[in-house]
């Protein structure tokens, strides 16, 4: 698709003279979004974002990190990286198609072997893999059915594909069931998160498989939160429960400390992928230090199994210690995603900062993230916390909630 020019007319729009310079536009936009109480600012760390780290000059305990397994700092990881950057550079200086592969064919070699599949496809980040996915598989012949609670990136994904998208109530699958009964597409696409970002609740991934055999529509999980997390040796929710989508998209930013996503598939997906995924074509590949770390991360966790089961304990104790009920008595089956309810954006807003004054890091999660009303403090658990950093937290949070 080319993206070719507008033929011009040749009379002055009138409306060309009273327009608004976009500065002001932005300024006038930015004051809107910050009288609602939504205005958003950047904190900035100066050491790792490991449990104690130091944020904007001050010393907190941090409970807001995707690094789950804490392998971003993890002196394989770190060295692997080094090397890479010394061999090939920082960057990768094109798209895969041209300059941009180096050890990126290894890493999608390792990431097939790690989750026993055909092939991977490794993106630039877990959100590009999803947006350019689903763009390129969902074609004018295909349905698309997306839960309504789906990652953002999901969302804009399917927004770029020329199917038609229904969207289905969160986890509901009965509804799912009797809307792909109705179905007239030639071909339908169902789309979940494995553990959604912001609830941590984990999709029923067996029962989408059985409901997707039954009506002949494809699957596609997000699994970027189960990934390293979800399981015994952390293979991630599809494998815990043993239903495998056509269509795995992981994420190498959360619990493999590194950066990157990938689509896990039969070869012959990912040639297509290959090939007509525009963000897999049109833009730079990953720098070769963090597919090192990708790499890395991978023999990690296949070796270092005490680092999953350190992480899934201390998910079950902040849990228990909070008195929030798991999704599964199985230990292994647990999101490291602990939410706290608080509805109102500004009780959100001043509860966590009453967290910060305390030296606790935890972020208020509000619209337009998650919808109106429905503001949250969202907790994250890693393998480095200790039991005392749990402890402390909770009796931070009871005190600061109650
Ligand atoms: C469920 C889910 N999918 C995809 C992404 C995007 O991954 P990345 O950060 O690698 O772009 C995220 C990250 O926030 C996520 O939570």
């Amino acid at each position: 698709m080319s993206h070719q020019p507008t033929p011009q007319s040749a009379s002055t729009n009138r409306a060309s003279q009273c327009r608004t310079p976009l500065t002001d536009s932005a300024r006038t936009r930015n004051k809107e979004w910050a009288a609602r109480g939504l205005r958003r600012q950047l904190s900035t760390f100066s050491t790792a974002q490991l449990p104690h780290a130091v944020v904007d000059k001050r010393e907190y305990l941090l409970f807001s990190s995707s690094d789950y397994l804490g392998l971003s700092t993890h002196p394989r990881l770190v060295e692997a990286a080094t090397e890479a950057l010394r061999t090939y550079g920082v960057g990768s200086g094109g798209s895969r198609l041209t300059t941009g592969t180096s050890l990126h064919t290894a890493a999608e070699h390792a990431l097939a072997q790690f989750f026993g599949a055909d092939d991977a496809v490794l993106f630039a980040s877990g959100y590009q893999a999803n947006l350019s996915t689903i763009a390129t598989i969902a074609t004018a012949d295909v349905q698309i059915f997306s839960d309504a609670t789906n990652h953002a990136s999901i969302i804009d994904g399917c927004k770029q594909a020329a199917a038609k998208v229904t969207v289905f109530p969160h986890r509901d699958y009965v509804e799912l069931d009797r809307l792909l009964a109705q179905c007239p597409a030639d071909n339908a696409l169902v789309i979940s998160d494995g553990v959604f970002s912001m609830s941590g609740a984990l999709a029923d991934v067996k029962e989408l498989h059985r409901v997707c055999q039954k009506h002949g529509a494809w699957l596609m999980i997000d699994d970027a939160h189960g990934t390293g997390v979800i399981g015994k040796d952390g293979h991630g929710l599809c494998a815990a429960v043993g239903a495998i989508p056509d269509i795995l998209v992981v994420t190498a930013s959360k619990a493999l400390g590194s950066e990157g996503g990938a689509v896990i598939c039969s070869t012959e997906i990912a040639e297509l992928l290959r090939n007509q995924a525009r963000s897999f074509v049109y833009s730079t590949s990953l720098n070769p230090g963090s597919v090192a770390a990708i790499i890395a991360a991978l023999d990690v966790v296949r070796t270092q199994t005490e680092l999953v089961s350190t992480l899934q304990s201390n998910i079950s104790y902040l849990r228990q210690s909070l008195g929030i009920a798991s999704a599964s008595e199985n230990p292994t089956l647990n999101a490291p995603i602990i939410p706290l309810p608080i509805g109102d954006e500004e009780r959100a807003m001043s509860v966590a900062a009453a967290l910060r004054d305390e030296g606790i890091f935890v972020p208020a999660i509000r619209y337009p993230t998650v919808p109106r009303g429905q503001a949250m403090l969202r907790l994250t658990m890693t393998a480095r916390h200790t039991t005392a950093d749990i402890d402390r937290v909770v009796s931070v949070v009871q005190r600061a909630s109650s």
